[in-house]
Parts: structure tokens; C-alpha cells; sequence
């Protein structure tokens, strides 16, 4: 693990980005979600989020990856984040509040927040039209 890390470190990413990317921070399925998004980004990679919401209040969220560790960290912040906040106020979290939250992450892995933002749209967009 301290190989990871160290490599990790290497590419730019904060203490905070590399312990959410070891620990799986929010990594895994909700049953019965209240909602759920799936995205495929322009790089191939795909994320889903799944959130149980109570009235207009995000509960709980949980997210699954196939892609790098740009997207994992990504998506363990942006499912930290919108935890006990309204949908409303979820889905006014843009990248730059992503890439804030977890301190840094690599010039070239911006995007991967992006693709958290995305799938999280997505989700809030489904609970919506239900
Ligand atoms: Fe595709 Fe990071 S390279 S999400």
C-alpha cells in the first residue's frame, strides 16, 4: 500500500485525495436507491451514483467506478460532500468545488471530477422526473 501511495504522491495527488483513494470512502451500492446515475465520460471511463433521499434531504450516497484514480477520489468527495445537503444544494457543486474539497488533485485528472459531477446530475435528474 505504501507503494501506492508514494506513487500516488508522486502524480499530484493531496493526503486527503490519496486516503479517500485508499480507503474506498463511499465506494459500493445502495439497494433500493432513491435514485441512481450512470455516465460514461469522453475518456471511456464510467461512474454510478446512488442516493437515498428523505423529502428533498440526500441521506445517504455511494458510488462505483470503472475507471482511474482520478474518478475514485473524485467520487468518494463529491459522495462525502452532498451528504445531509439538499438536492438543490448537490446539484450547484461544480468541479472546481470537487477539486477543492479534496485539496488537489493531478492538471490532468481534472476532468475525472467532472465526470462525478455528471453522474451526479444524472441521479438528481432521475429523482426528479419520478
Ligand atoms: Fe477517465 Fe479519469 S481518466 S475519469
Amino acid at each position: 500500500m505504501n507503494n501506492v501511495r508514494n506513487l500516488l504522491k508522486k502524480s499530484g495527488y493531496s493526503e486527503k485525495a490519496i486516503e479517500y483513494y485508499l480507503k474506498r470512502v463511499n465506494f459500493g451500492i445502495i439497494k433500493n436507491p432513491s435514485c441512481y446515475g450512470i455516465y460514461t465520460g469522453p475518456c471511456g471511463d464510467t461512474m454510478e451514483i446512488y442516493l437515498r433521499i428523505k423529502d428533498t434531504l440526500i441521506l445517504d450516497a455511494k458510488f462505483r467506478a470503472i475507471g482511474c484514480a482520478g474518478s475514485f477520489v473524485s467520487g468518494s468527495a463529491l459522495t462525502e460532500m452532498i451528504k445531509k445537503k439538499t438536492i438543490d444544494e448537490a446539484e450547484g457543486i461544480n468541479r472546481e468545488d470537487v477539486i477543492a474539497h479534496l485539496g488537489g488533485i493531478p492538471e490532468a485528472k481534472i476532468h475525472c471530477a467532472c465526470l462525478a459531477i455528471r453522474t451526479l446530475r444524472r441521479a438528481i435528474k432521475q429523482y426528479k422526473n419520478e
